[in-house]
């Protein structure tokens, strides 16, 4: 065991109530016991359970390191406590994303989605957990480029110091399952050209570069590529820490004042808005959208997690959600046509090979 602090938040989506746009109250209580059990058992130091939409977050803090197998045993077998509960009440989609019958060390390429640091707690450590529902990881390309290489939203990146050198990111190319490291402010236009391909390159951790301090990560996980098929989109969490020679809480949170278009909605095959809502606001039900993220933000204090902050609950933010509206709007008024529906390559469930095939012989030279 290091002397270093593990935040770990493992997620997944074990059953909606109704639909997808909820959980349950008893899976949340259910999950509730499982860590408390754990922390008693000097498992973990702390934990918080929660939930945005339809996904079970748990929270946990330990001083095992990353990819322990005890801590994804605990999160594992609390997903499939949880599972039997859904099953119980019939809620919807119960154990949807437990891809695999059994555990096998770590809950990775298994389902759940997981974003893991490990780091020397600061004198003062405070830290934002972004949690996601109705779309897929690489929604934080923007706001992650926002936060750590853009002046006009981080004015640290000019007036401190500790920062004025700039960030490191690190892109993992999901489809070929490669990644790279690459320089802010110096190669932004090559950092651009790959990130803004949020489907293919996704930004899985930030590091500052005057020192190498990890700032954020997130979880990268693609359910629809783990499982070769459409079983959800991956409703992704991210980890950010603040202040003291990292952006502010305030920088942090800035780019989502503007609702940036994402993939998701309904049935993973749409482009919609991201709507930054308080915790109790986190209920996608509108074309089971559109897509929320809520910031849970703590003071970490010898690895005990202070809070949580609802941190999306400002009226700061109400020009976004109307913003998220408005756009929804326009978007819905499209109904089956692109851009709002996905590219077909993109679509997460399909009906084009079907189709294709049952009117193949329709199909004649033009
Ligand atoms: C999106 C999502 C929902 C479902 C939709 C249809 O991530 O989970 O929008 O895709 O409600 O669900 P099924 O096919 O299960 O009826
Ligand atoms: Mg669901
Ligand atoms: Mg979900």
């Amino acid at each position: 065991m290091s002397g270093k602090i593990t935040l770990s938040v493992i997620k997944a989506d074990v059953g909606g109530y109704v639909g997808h746009s909820c959980i349950h109250p008893d899976l949340l209580k259910t999950a509730e016991e499982r860590l408390s059990n754990a922390s008693e058992k000097e498992v973990l130091i702390d934990y918080h359970v929660s939930r945005c939409g339809d996904d079970l977050e748990l929270i946990m803090t330990h001083k095992h390191g990353m990819d322990n197998e005890k801590v994804h045993k605990l999160a594992w077998d609390t997903f499939v406590a949880c599972t039997e509960i859904a099953k119980e009440l019939k809620l919807y989609g119960a154990g949807q994303d437990l891809l695999q019958e059994t555990f096998t060390g770590t809950v990775k390429g298994m389902g759940p989605g997981v974003a893991e640091m490990e780091f020397e707690e600061r004198k003062s450590e405070p830290v934002i957990i972004f949690m996601a529902d109705k779309t897929s990881p690489g929604a934080w390309n923007l706001p992650l480029y926002k936060i750590f290489a853009d002046p006009f939203n981080t004015s640290g990146l000019v007036i401190d110091p500790a920062m004025h050198e700039g960030f490191k990111f690190e892109i993992v190319d999901v489809y070929e399952r490669k990644k790279i490291l690459l320089a802010a402010p110096e190669e932004i236009y090559d950092l651009l050209m790959f990130i803004g391909a949020m489907r293919r390159f996704i930004i899985r951790n930030v590091y500052r570069k005057k020192d190498g301090e990890l700032a954020a990560t997130a979880s990268t996980q693609k359910l629809s590529l783990i499982a070769g098929r459409y079983v959800g989109k991956d409703d992704p969490v991210l980890l950010v820490r603040c202040q003291s020679g990292l952006p502010a809480v305030g920088e942090v949170l800035e780019p989502f004042a503007f609702s940036h278009m994402v993939e998701g909605w309904m049935r993973g095959s749409h482009h919609g808005p991201l709507m930054p809502v308080p915790f109790y606001e986190a209920n996608p039900s509108r074309f089971d959208g559109p897509p929320r993220v809520i910031a849970a933000g703590f003071q970490l204090c010898g690895g005990k997690l202070i809070g949580p902050r609802d941190l999306f609950d400002d009226p700061a933010f109400d020009l976004a959600r109307k913003q998220a509206n408005e756009i929804s709007n326009y978007l819905r008024s499209h109904g089956p046509f692109e851009p709002h529906r996905l590219g077909l390559d993109d679509m997460e469930y399909t009906t084009m090979p079907h189709l294709m095939e049952k009117l193949s012989s329709r199909f004649v030279p033009e």
